[in-house]
């Protein structure tokens, strides 16, 4: 099928080359000139494992483009995806206005029937707003469809969650639109859910809220066990093994980041509130994360005493493995709180250190090109993305470069026998 993409974003730019490696053709537009250009050139301009080859294969067998033009995207396609970002604003609430723009534009150029498909994640009712826009800008009256597609791909996973889908959901109020659908995914061979438009745009604030309050659920349980003497990984392994709880996403760390999470339950509280729901279960969801970061940091400064001159090395910046971004990370609110109590900051990355930098201002923050490098001098060390690498580190040679090895495992990534064994004086979360 002919299909295209507004927006090349994680979202945009990871649909389009899994949808040209089932054999679909499609156009990804992106008003970001430079971006285009740069995609256009082969370069890739957010690091995701697999994508790369991924969109290098289908541009080279002919089914995968890049376009500024959204008349060439519209006007060459069956089918058109909105994948452009929904930013919170000042009270938490989403703008939208990057969605209300494509619509207007898709409908200054629609010229026969097309289904506009958002798959940004959105509050419930936008799919109306969006139809009413494209019929008030649709001069010719041409006939469209609108439908909600939310996207529930992980960053760091993407690939493999689009190619691997748990469920697809489809929410339309047209058959016509839904038959078009079902075609675009049949290759997928996933789970298809069919709903009704506010329906679907429901499920993905829905699905993201769960989530963070499992996540929620057992940062809370970390203290309980820290006061009792438990231990929270055990714990979530004997909650988790009952299939009606499961064992993702109970693991206890510094708090949930990145820039999903934290937009998407405020702006579902917003929601909520707008019609005319206190959500108080969600509130407490983003008080016991906030809380979260707090008791770690109390941690750190219990045991250093003050936080002035002490230097730190800081394992992760990503707000969690396996991707570069820096997004409302946990990590990076954790050092710039550190500097502004006047330590000092030696971090490392494998992947985030570039998106990282720009983000730090202070004369006491510095890159290093290792782990090891992290730990020369340092009075502790702090681990917090759950990077596998950081597994891998040789811990026993860390520990000799320290001024005391002391060690705050932010992520529950390490054994802690083994790093008792290394000599550390060892803390972690809930356990
Ligand atoms: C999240 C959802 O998992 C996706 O299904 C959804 O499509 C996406 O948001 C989105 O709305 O676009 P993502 O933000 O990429 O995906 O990352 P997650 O893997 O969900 O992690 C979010 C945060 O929770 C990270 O900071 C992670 O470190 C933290 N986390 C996750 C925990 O602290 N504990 C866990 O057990 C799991």
């Amino acid at each position: 099928m002919k299909l295209s993409i507004v927006g090349s974003g994680y979202v945009g730019l990871v649909t389009g080359a899994c949808f040209a490696e089932v054999g679909h053709s499609v156009i990804c537009v992106d008003n970001d000139q430079s971006k285009v250009k740069q995609l256009q050139a082969g370069q890739i301009p957010i690091y995701e494992p697999g994508l790369e080859e991924l969109i290098k294969k289908n541009v080279a067998a002919g089914r995968l483009t890049f376009t500024a033009s959204i008349a060439e995207g519209v006007q060459n396609s069956e089918v058109v995806f909105i994948a452009v970002p929904t930013p919170p604003r000042e009270d938490g609430s989403v703008d939208l206005s990057f969605i209300e723009k494509v619509a207007r534009e898709v409908a200054a150029v629609l010229t026969e029937y097309r289904v506009i498909v958002d798959k940004s994640t959105v509050p419930v009712k936008t799919g109306d707003k969006v139809a009413q826009t494209i019929a008030r800008y649709n001069k010719k009256k041409v006939e469209f469809d609108v439908v909600s597609n939310p996207e529930f791909l992980r960053e760091g996973s993407a690939v493999a969650d689009l190619m691997k889908p748990d469920r697809i959901v489809i929410g339309a109020d047209s058959e016509k639109a839904v038959k078009t659908m079902r075609a675009i995914y049949e290759p997928f061979k996933a789970k298809i859910l069919v709903t009704d438009l506010n329906s679907a745009e429901l499920i993905k604030h829905a699905a993201n809220s769960f989530l963070a309050l499992k996540i929620s659920y057992i940062n809370a349980l970390s203290a309980i066990c820290e006061a009792s003497g438990a231990n929270v990984e055990m714990v979530a392994d004997g909650m988790g093994a009952d299939h009606r709880i499961g064992r993702a996403f109970l693991n206890a760390g510094i708090g949930y980041g990145g820039s999903c999470f934290p937009k998407d339950i405020s702006a579902f509280i917003k929601i909520s509130e707008e019609l005319g729901y206190d959500f108080k279960l969600l509130k407490e969801v983003e008080h016991i994360n906030a809380h979260q970061r707090e008791r770690f940091l109390k941690k750190i400064r219990e045991t250093l005493w003050v936080f002035k001159d002490k230097q730190i090395g800081l394992l992760g910046l990503a707000f969690k493995g396996n991707t570069d971004d820096v997004r409302s990370s946990v990590a990076i609110e954790l050092a710039q709180q550190m500097l502004k109590e006047g330590a000092k900051i030696k971090a490392y990355d494998p992947k985030a250190m570039d998106k990282a930098a720009p983000l730090f201002k202070s004369k006491g923050f510095t890159m290093c090109a290792s782990a090891e490098e992290v730990a020369e001098g340092a009075d502790a060390i702090i681990l917090a993305t759950e990077w596998v690498d950081f597994k891998t580190i040789d811990w026993g040679s860390m520990a000799s470069k320290m001024i005391s090895p002391i060690l705050f495992d932010g992520r529950n990534l390490l054994n802690p026998d083994k790093m008792s064994k290394f000599g550390y004086q060892y803390f972690s979360i809930g356990r």
